[in-house]
């Protein structure tokens, strides 16, 4: 029998790239490779690349040169870009890096084993091509081996809604969806091999329109069908974009069936200005309508967005709209990124607004969406919520899991295995997670 040989990946960016890398793992599988989590004992390295700020794919160049010593030490070793970065700096990549051997846009790793063993003969492989056929349904069915109670699931990828600042649209490509009757197989398969909750991804996840033998298929009736099969108990989705809010969805989200109380849906800005500008189709009064429905339907729902700060043409007035916004809402969790000017994007044409400013108000954004993140937390205090508990904790005897509301939560749970779901009664609140005791398994 011959040696394995190692694959190591490294991903960046978001979780559609954590399902990729797992994926381009399973892909490489028949070409003889495991996975290693030391790129030292690695025989191809992959980085799994994301473009979707500038500091993002910066991080790309100097991995490279880190991993400079290794290729040096061990002329075997081969190495690979996948995800964004190389599907908009292909060229770039093989001029800049002489140390790649492998390129490969995010539509095409069915094609990995192909450019592996052209790259292994001694070739430099290329293809960043937006092939005709489904990368999904050409790569192998997934093993049968066991699995943690978590995983993510990309029911969709690509977006038609080319947001001013947003490379998506042209890393990614056209919108484009999977058949329900793929990922009901696919979900079953994960559920068999141990997973409990299943978070469907997609850059515009909420404009899912699959093709069913019946007709086309909502992310409601997705969500519906996957609820029907037994041994899964929670399902999630991400990322959402306001305009497809539509009223199946939000009414999915008040039947309390396995859809769970969170929901991700970023606004960017609170500015009509802004808004307008950057392309996002609807104001901040219909952000807010949308909230009040999703409110009403489910009036625990947890609320998580994205901010951009600092967007051409920013004026401190059009700020202070977005601090109304977040004070209006009140979310219990959020991520915000200074603008960052992407290549090929219609904002990039535009002038920047001064980087202390940016600064300043990213720091001033960051501090309000921390007190209500520190809010939403507190106010868990006291409360039972159902914890999926997915590993031991730091202490003995502890595990570690997330709520309904995707707090991380930690507990005194001896005994209890990974993958078990317990009624927990939350006593504190720390900095990024909360702490409780189970009452009920
Ligand atoms: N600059 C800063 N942030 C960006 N995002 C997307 N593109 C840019 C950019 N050019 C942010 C948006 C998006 C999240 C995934 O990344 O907030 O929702
Ligand atoms: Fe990018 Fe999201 Fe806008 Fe699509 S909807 S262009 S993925 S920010």
């Amino acid at each position: 029998m011959t040696t394995p040989r190692k694959l190591f990946v490294k991903t960046y960016g978001c979780q559609m790239n954590v399902y990729d890398s797992e994926r381009m793992a399973e892909a490489l599988a028949p070409s003889g490779y495991v996975t290693t989590d030391r790129a030292e004992d690695a025989d191809l390295i992959l980085l799994n690349t994301c473009h979707i700020r500038e500091k993002a794919a910066e991080k790309v160049y100097s991995e490279l040169g880190r991993l400079k010593p290794l290729k040096a030490a061990n002329p075997d070793l081969r190495i690979g870009v996948a995800g964004c970065v190389a599907q908009a700096e292909g060229a770039e990549i093989v001029a800049r890096a002489p140390s790649v051997d492998l390129v490969v846009g995010p539509q095409s790793y069915h094609r990995l084993p192909e450019l592996e063993a052209r790259a292994r003969q001694g070739a430099r492989a290329i293809d960043t091509d937006f092939p005709a056929e489904d990368k999904f349904d050409a790569l192998p069915a997934r093993p049968k081996a066991a699995r943690g109670p978590t995983a993510f699931l990309t029911v969709q990828e690509g977006c038609d809604k080319f947001c001013a600042f947003c490379v998506v649209p042209y890393t990614r490509g056209a919108e484009a969806s999977r058949p329900p009757a793929r990922i009901l197989a696919e979900a079953r398969d994960l559920v068999d091999r141990g997973v409990r909750e299943i978070t469907l991804l997609g850059q515009n996840v909420n404009a899912y329109h699959g093709a069913g033998v019946d007709g086309e298929w909502s992310l409601a009736r997705l969500t519906a069908a996957l609820g029907g099969i037994e041994g899964l108990a929670r399902i999630r989705y991400t990322t959402s974009h306001p305009c497809d809010m539509t009223d199946d969805l939000i009414a999915a989200h008040g039947e309390g069936g396995k859809l769970m109380p969170y929901l991700h849906l970023p606004v960017q800005s609170g500015s009509d200005r802004i808004l307008k500008a950057m392309n996002r189709r609807h104001t901040a009064e219909e952000y807010l309508r949308v909230i009040d429905r999703l409110r009403a339907a489910r009036p625990d729902i947890l609320l998580s967005s994205d901010f951009i700060v600092g967007f051409p043409g920013e004026t401190e007035a059009d700020f202070a709209d977005t601090l109304a916004l977040i004070e209006a809402v009140g979310f219990g969790q959020s991520y915000s990124f200074k603008y960052s000017p992407r290549p090929g994007t219609p904002a990039a044409e535009r002038a920047e607004v001064a980087a202390e400013v940016a600064d300043d108000r990213l720091q001033r954004l960051q501090a309000l969406l921390r007190t209500q993140e520190q809010a939403a937390q507190a106010a868990m205090v006291g409360r039972e919520v159902t914890v999926l508990f997915e590993k031991p904790g730091r202490l003995p005897g502890q595990m570690v899991g997330k709520s309904e509301y995707l707090h991380a939560v930690h507990a005194m749970a001896p005994g209890v295995t990974p993958g078990t779901l317990c009624r927990v009664r939350i006593t504190e609140s720390a900095a990024h997670s909360l702490g409780g005791e189970v009452v009920a398994e």
